[in-house]
């Protein structure tokens, strides 16, 4: 972060950073996660920060807090759900890079799943959790998070034969009814036949820029540049 050479853009905002992956409990030893190293996360939120922005970051990852960033630390989806409608009420941008997990145990069970007599352990059933993004959406319908705060979601899509990545992140973004959707491509397009790395950011005002495949750093940098660009 060559703070000399950065635009001081995002100064006077509170942006809500989340990042990482959540973990859903299934006995005191165990819990279901997922692969999110929430660096995308803390690439965001040091850059905010160096771009003059208040940021709060509500995140479940083993990395270093960056400098000046407030952490607040979350476990599982329902944690999240609630420290960052909490951290929303006075945010000027919700980011929501964190890989939140769809399902979690319906049970949690009080003492450590065993092995031995008799019986394997039964199945883990699984129920929904919240779709946070969209209580955001909810949320500042209602006036709980203010209405010009700018909601901003992330999704791994992968082309397959109904739609290309680009289809799929279009879709989402209108499900989702947040304002930009970082579409992040992984794996192979099926549909165009070809590789390509890179991915778009989505701004429900029907903009779509493409960007190349680039460190988190550099990604980090449109987003927010995004950010500016739409909150003007
Ligand atoms: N998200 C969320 N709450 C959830 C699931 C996802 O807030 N319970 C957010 C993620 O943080 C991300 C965006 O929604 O910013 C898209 O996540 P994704 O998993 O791609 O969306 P889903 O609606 O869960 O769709 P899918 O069935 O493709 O997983
Ligand atoms: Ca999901």
């Amino acid at each position: 972060l060559d703070g000399g050479s950065l635009p001081w853009d995002l100064a006077g905002k509170h942006i809500v950073v989340t990042s990482g992956g959540t973990r859903e409990e299934i006995d005191p030893v165990r819990f279901l996660g997922n692969r999110s190293s929430g660096k995308q996360g803390h690439a965001l939120a040091a850059l905010a920060v160096a771009r003059g922005a208040e940021v709060t970051l509500v995140t479940s990852a083993d990395l270093p807090t960056p400098p000046a960033v407030t952490e607040v630390r979350i476990e599982s989806a329902r944690e999240l759900r609630e420290e960052t409608l909490r951290a929303a009420a006075t945010a000027d941008v919700v980011i929501k890079a964190a890989a939140v997990a769809d399902f979690r145990p319906s049970h949690v069970s009080e003492s450590k799943l065993k092995k031995g007599t008799g019986a394997e352990p039964a199945e883990i059933r699984l129920e929904r959790n919240p779709d946070i993004l969209a209580d955001l959406v909810a949320a500042r319908g209602r006036g709980e998070v203010p209405t010009s705060c700018l909601l901003v979601g992330f999704a791994a899509e992968t082309g397959d034969a109904s739609a290309s990545v680009l289809e799929h992140g279009r879709a989402k973004l209108a499900r989702k009814g947040c304002d930009l959707l970082v579409v992040n491509e992984v794996g192979r397009d099926t549909t165009f036949g070809r590789d390509h790395n890179g991915g778009w950011i989505l701004d429900s005002d029907g903009g779509e820029t493409l960007v190349d495949r680039a460190s988190k750093d550099i990604l980090a940098g449109r987003i927010l540049d995004a950010v500016v660009e739409r909150s003007r």
